[in-house]
């Protein structure tokens, strides 16, 4: 089966739900992925500038914890100006990236092999939803997995469980890895994080039904539907959701689906976990929280972990 029965699959599924849901992998079509840098520049969504400001601030600290010659291992597409900092700073012996989309995965390598000739570029296409080998380690370097951006917030704990788990086995007894997360806060700045003024989250939130109209042939009518997008205080989580603006009905392929005005399609999840908490989540997956790095305001963690 190739890549678009089952995108088809995944839409009918997630819309069959109770409470319709689409997957959030979705999200990274050309479209998609040019509406989320836009995102990571908005004025409102703090999480990209603090995460960079602390990751520069703390550069050496952070490549001396995973160890000059590791072998790097990054979930994301890694074109990042975050990944060029810690590649000049800790010289790994090789870098092999992970991403979903093969396009971003060639050409983030490709910047990476012009801007750093000298390394070792071992390009991985998969997703982290999987259980994924990964080719086999040239000598004994350490492993160090990075995953930045709270991309671990887009996964539920579990999911986020099973994920540390999984990079737990692949990094080993001698392993370590360095993730970021974004903290829990005033609920009025998460908020707007995830509802600029401009309305790009809107944009990119809504091209995911018409990727689905253009990859599926369905007829989905982006005039009907609004982004919304609120922290779940209790849930400690903001979710995004579409809603439909008024009773419609909807073809995909062969099925129909039936909306009730206000209606909603959950789109992502975005966790946000204090620190104890997230320590508490990698104590489960075997991992021991070495490393802390906060930026002044206390917006994001980029926390050093090391397998137990
Ligand atoms: N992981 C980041 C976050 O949750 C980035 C992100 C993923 C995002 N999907 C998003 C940001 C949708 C805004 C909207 O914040």
């Amino acid at each position: 089966m190739g890549p678009v029965p089952i995108f088809l699959e995944d839409v009918i599924a997630g819309l069959s739900r109770p409470q319709k849901a689409l997957p959030p992998k979705y999200f990274y079509d050309a479209a998609g992925s040019k509406l989320f840098e836009r995102i990571c520049r908005l004025p409102e969504y703090y999480v990209t500038r603090a995460e960079l400001a602390l990751t520069r601030a703390n550069i050496g600290a952070i490549a001396r914890f995973a160890g000059r010659g590791c072998a790097l291992i990054e979930y994301g597409s890694g074109e990042s100006l975050k990944t060029r900092l810690l590649i000049r700073a800790l010289r790994p012996a090789a870098y092999l990236p992970i991403d979903i989309s093969e396009p971003a995965l060639q050409r983030a390598a490709l910047k990476l092999e012009r801007a750093f000739p000298w390394l070792e570029i071992v390009p991985v296409n998969g997703d982290f939803s999987r259980p994924l080998a990964l080719p086999a380690p040239r000598g004994l370097a350490k492993r160090v997995v990075y995953f930045p951006g709270s991309t671990i917030g887009n996964l539920t704990p579990g999911e986020a469980h099973a994920f540390l788990r999984m990079t737990r086995g692949q990094v080993g007894p001698k392993g370590a890895m360095l993730v970021g997360v974004d903290l829990k806060k005033d609920p009025e700045v998460l908020h707007a994080a995830y509802n600029d003024s401009r309305g790009v989250t809107a944009a990119f939130n809504l091209n995911l039904l018409g990727r689905i109209n253009r990859e599926l042939g369905a007829d989905f009518d982006l005039r009907r539907w609004r982004h919304y997008a609120f922290y779940n205080a209790p849930l400690g989580r903001i979710e995004m959701h579409l809603a439909s603006l008024e009773a419609q009905i909807v073809n995909v392929g062969n099925y129909r689906f039936a909306f009730a005005r206000g209606e909603t399609i959950h789109t992502e999840n975005s966790y946000k976990y204090s620190v104890e908490e997230f320590r508490a989540l990698a104590a489960r997956a075997g991992f021991t929280a070495e490393k802390l790095w906060m930026d002044r305001k206390g917006l994001f963690a980029l926390h050093g972990l090391k397998a137990a």
